[in-house]
């Protein structure tokens, strides 16, 4: 595993920005703003249909309760979309580039960014879907970053959004007790003053990636006699837990050795919230004590794409971040894709404006919603050949 991660490390850069092409243009976050939906799903809630407890929970992954979904994604991400506009005082008719950072898409086609685009009636906007599951906003948050410092755009809407509840696999406790739904969105916009995004690692240990999967997602089982809907998700929760410790703590120490920066330079910690022990092993494998870390994982449990802009949200609205602070936010997902951005924020820490977007009321509970997915799911009866049967590209080559 270890000799695994060095060889990850021992790799040529991916970081941008890239040493040989001097940045003269930063990208700042200038705008931020989440959409979360207002239905809690607590831990007793979940142990009235499976076998678990809070205190089993709270001592594994450190949650308390998530957010169930009454709306689709796309109106999730429009809400936090509006807010980060107002928040950045940019009209959408303004916007160069929209961002849809997910692995739970509305549909396959049309993409999700478009419907984001015509909510917003940001008609100048290019709209494209980035999917590398969990770190999909910090992907996001790096493509958009390289264009507008290439000059390709002057500004962008970078969203993590996800809606899991649909496809959960609500007879699961190993996964069901894990994720949440959510969303929210950054703002960033071109400038010459130092800072903003300025430094970023990708990578992907794809050697893992069978160690992740949600099985009945996607075209291979489109032949299969499958119940839309019931999923199997494929986990190795231990070996995640791992990779995912090793990859974001690798990616954090790269990223802070090429910009030149220390972890006592590190202002606060936001990262991918999946498990509060990995948390805790991340930061301290980056050498940041837990006063610096950002914590919503006890609130929001693991909302995929949307944890990392969620997180960073909350740290602006609780005063967290300073003027000036520099962050790490450090992520992980299927694939396994990993990342670390590392972010010098600018003078302002208040919103230029507010926005008041809502969302439509609720009628039902959380775990109303929840029971009426559950009824309509087929564990895994008549679908569960159809979800074993599919070979994937990793037994192949294997
Ligand atoms: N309630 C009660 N008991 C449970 C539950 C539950 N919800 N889930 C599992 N258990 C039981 C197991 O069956 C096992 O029982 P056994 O000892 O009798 O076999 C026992 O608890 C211990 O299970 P472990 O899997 O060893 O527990 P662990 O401490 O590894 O925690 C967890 C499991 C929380 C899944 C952890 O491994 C983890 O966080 N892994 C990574 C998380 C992950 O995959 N997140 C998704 C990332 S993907 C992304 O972010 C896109």
């Amino acid at each position: 595993m270890i000799e695994a991660f060095a060889a990850i490390a021992a790799r040529p850069s991916t970081s941008l920005p890239f040493p040989s092409r001097p940045v003269t243009r930063y990208a700042h976050i200038t705008g931020w703003g989440d959409g979360l939906p207002p239905a809690v799903l607590t831990n007793q809630d979940l142990s009235t249909f499976l076998e678990t407890s809070d205190e089993w929970i709270v001592q594994r992954t450190g949650m308390k309760e998530r957010r169930i979904s009454h709306v689709s994604a796309i109106e999730m991400a429009t809400l936090a979309s509006r807010r980060a506009l107002a928040c950045a005082d940019l009209d959408p008719a303004e916007l160069e580039l929209i961002v849809y950072g997910s692995c739970s898409p509305d549909e396959q086609v049309p993409n999700s960014a478009s419907g984001v685009q015509i909510a917003l009636k940001a008609t100048r906007a290019a709209a494209m879907d980035v999917n590398t599951a969990c770190t999909s906003f910090l992907y996001g948050l790096a493509s958009a970053t390289a264009m507008i410092q290439s000059g390709m755009v002057q500004n962008a809407l970078v969203i993590g959004v996800e809606y899991i509840s649909p496809f959960m696999d609500w007879s699961n406790r190993n996964v069901a007790v894990l994720f949440g739904d959510g969303a929210a969105a950054v703002v960033l916009q071109a400038s010459d003053e130092p800072g903003g995004v300025i430094g970023t690692v990708l990578g992907c240990d794809a050697e893992a990636r069978q160690t992740l999967r949600v099985r009945g997602m996607g075209c291979s089982y489109v032949q299969g006699d499958l119940h839309y809907g019931d999923t199997l998700w494929d986990f190795d929760g231990q070996a995640i837990f791992k990779r995912a410790v090793h990859g974001m703590s690798e990616a954090c120490a790269r990223v802070m050795r090429e910009a030149g920066v220390t972890a006592d330079d590190i202002d606060l910690v936001v990262p991918h919230q999946a498990n509060l022990r990995i948390i805790e092993s991340v930061a301290k494998y980056a050498g940041v004590p837990m006063e610096r870390v950002m914590l919503t994982v006890q609130r929001y449990g693991n909302m995929s794409a949307a944890t990392v802009p969620v997180a960073l949200s909350d740290a602006l609205a609780e005063g967290r971040v300073k003027p000036g602070s520099l962050l790490l936010m450090p992520g992980f997902g299927g694939g396994l894709t990993y990342g670390a951005l590392l972010v010098r924020w600018g003078q302002r820490i208040t919103p230029l404006r507010q926005s008041d977007a809502a969302l439509p009321p609720v009628s039902q509970t959380a775990l109303e919603m929840v029971n009426a997915i559950r009824a309509r799911q087929d564990p895994h009866g008549r679908s569960l050949d159809a979800l074993m049967s599919t070979r994937f590209i990793e037994a192949v080559a294997g």
